[in-house]
């Protein structure tokens, strides 16, 4: 087999911004056949598959017809959090591997569910935590992991968005559903990949969580306001006492030089390292105004290919599945790829946890809520059992 069949589920905002390139016009297209496509919003159904020939008989709007009418080796689930897990599952129980966008799913229980359905079918699932292939995450991961910091102490992480990406009155839309914002959070949007990128460079399991949240900039916006968090501060405790901020919002001036601002400073007992992600070395004074782009991220080179990690991080995943189809997947790298880490389990308990702390919580100033203390094993438990909860570690 040279090709896996993909059907995509879920063509909205996170199509038009990274997918579309990788499935048409990266180093990976070669690799993948885009045979359906499932998804209600015909709108955005329309545009996809009309850009991209889709024949009519391949369009869906339920996935689950989808999966019951065409031949696919692989599905991509890019549905909102809160509806990665069924569709996932579905497409496992099927006999196909999964792609997911980060986070894996909005809740531990959804996660667990995708994780073990994965372990039973022997299917393949992978999570798209693009930052996993930032080379500076990856260069960090290999430092800290042998020993040349000592143990983390302390970390801040930072990632805040342009306001244009929470803005519903924001023309055009940055998300395709008008109500992503208000159903969301930045911890869902944007902590998860710091987590996520923390977790793989330290490998500490995370025990307690606790976020305030800051909601001045959303509930003023004209005429639509959204009634949600601007910003949010997740202190994470891990298992070895370290503490890590992870900043993050979506409220900043759309004058901004980059739709996303972000780095990070970890101090260890040997020493400290800084991701200055911030500055990814492309600056451009323009007509327009002054800018910043990210190289790294998302390379639109002369020929028409798009490359950088925004593109390699799920186009190895299907190398993956693809080496694996061929029976080539050597077994430590499958074994890799399905560890609770690799399928973002602890990040899914951070955010749900998070969440939680603000739900929870307190309000300590005008538009400022305290979370409370949210301890990870209580909460892996009552969600999994206890059982289910020692499997992971807590
Ligand atoms: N890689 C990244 O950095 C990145 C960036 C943005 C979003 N995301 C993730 O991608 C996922 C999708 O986010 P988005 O920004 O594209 O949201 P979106 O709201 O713009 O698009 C979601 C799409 O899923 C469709 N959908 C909803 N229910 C469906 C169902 N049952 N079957 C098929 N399609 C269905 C909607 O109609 C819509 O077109 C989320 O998990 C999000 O966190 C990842």
């Amino acid at each position: 087999m040279d090709k896996l069949r993909v059907g995509v589920i879920g063509v909205g905002s996170v199509v038009r911004e990274i997918y579309q390139y990788l499935y048409f016009r990266s180093d990976f297209t070669p690799i993948l056949d885009i045979a359906a496509v499932a998804d209600p919003n015909d709108e955005y159904r329309n545009w996809f598959c009309d850009s991209f020939g889709i024949p009519a008989e391949r369009r869906f709007s339920d996935y689950r017809e989808m999966l019951a009418k065409v031949e696919l080796d692989a599905t991509q689930v890019n549905t909102p959090d809160h509806i990665h897990a069924a569709p996932t599952i579905a497409s496992l129980e099927a006999g196909l591997d999964v792609v997911v966008p980060k986070p894996t799913a909005a809740t531990v229980l959804d996660t667990h569910r995708m994780i073990q359905t994965a372990r039973r079918t022997g299917r393949l699932l992978g999570i798209d935590f693009h930052k996993r292939e930032d080379p500076r995450m990856k260069e960090a991961e290999t430092r800290y992991q042998s020993g040349r910091y000592g143990q983390f102490q302390v970390g801040v992480w930072y990632m805040l968005d342009k306001l244009m990406v929470a803005d519903p009155n924001h023309r055009p839309m940055f998300f395709a559903t008008p109500d992503f914002a208000a159903r969301n959070t930045p911890i869902s949007f944007l902590t998860v990949h710091m987590c996520d990128a923390l977790i793989k460079i330290v490998n500490l399991v995370p025990v307690s969580v606790r976020a305030t949240g800051y909601s001045h900039a959303l509930p003023a916006l004209e005429p639509v306001p959204v009634a949600g968090y601007d910003l949010c501060d997740t202190e994470i405790l891990f298992a070895n006492g370290a503490a890590a901020h992870i900043v993050t919002g979506w409220h900043l001036p759309n004058s901004a030089h980059a739709t996303t601002v972000q780095s990070s400073r970890m101090i260890c007992s040997q020493g400290l390292f800084d991701l200055g992600l911030d500055t990814p070395g492309y600056y451009e004074i323009h007509g327009d105004g002054l800018f910043q782009v990210n190289p790294l991220f998302k390379n639109f080179e002369k020929d028409g290919t798009v490359t950088g990690y925004g593109i390699s991080s799920p186009g190895r995943l299907y190398q993956k599945f693809l080496a694996n189809r061929n029976g080539a997947l050597a077994e430590a790298v499958r074994a890799d790829m399905m560890t609770a880490t690799a399928l973002g389990f602890y990040t899914s308990a951070v955010l749900e946890a998070a969440e939680r702390s603000l739900e929870l919580g307190q309000p300590i100033a005008a538009g400022v809520t305290q979370g409370v203390s949210v301890d990870l094993r209580s909460l892996v438990a009552e969600q999994l059992g206890a059982a289910a909860a020692a499997e992971y570690g807590y």
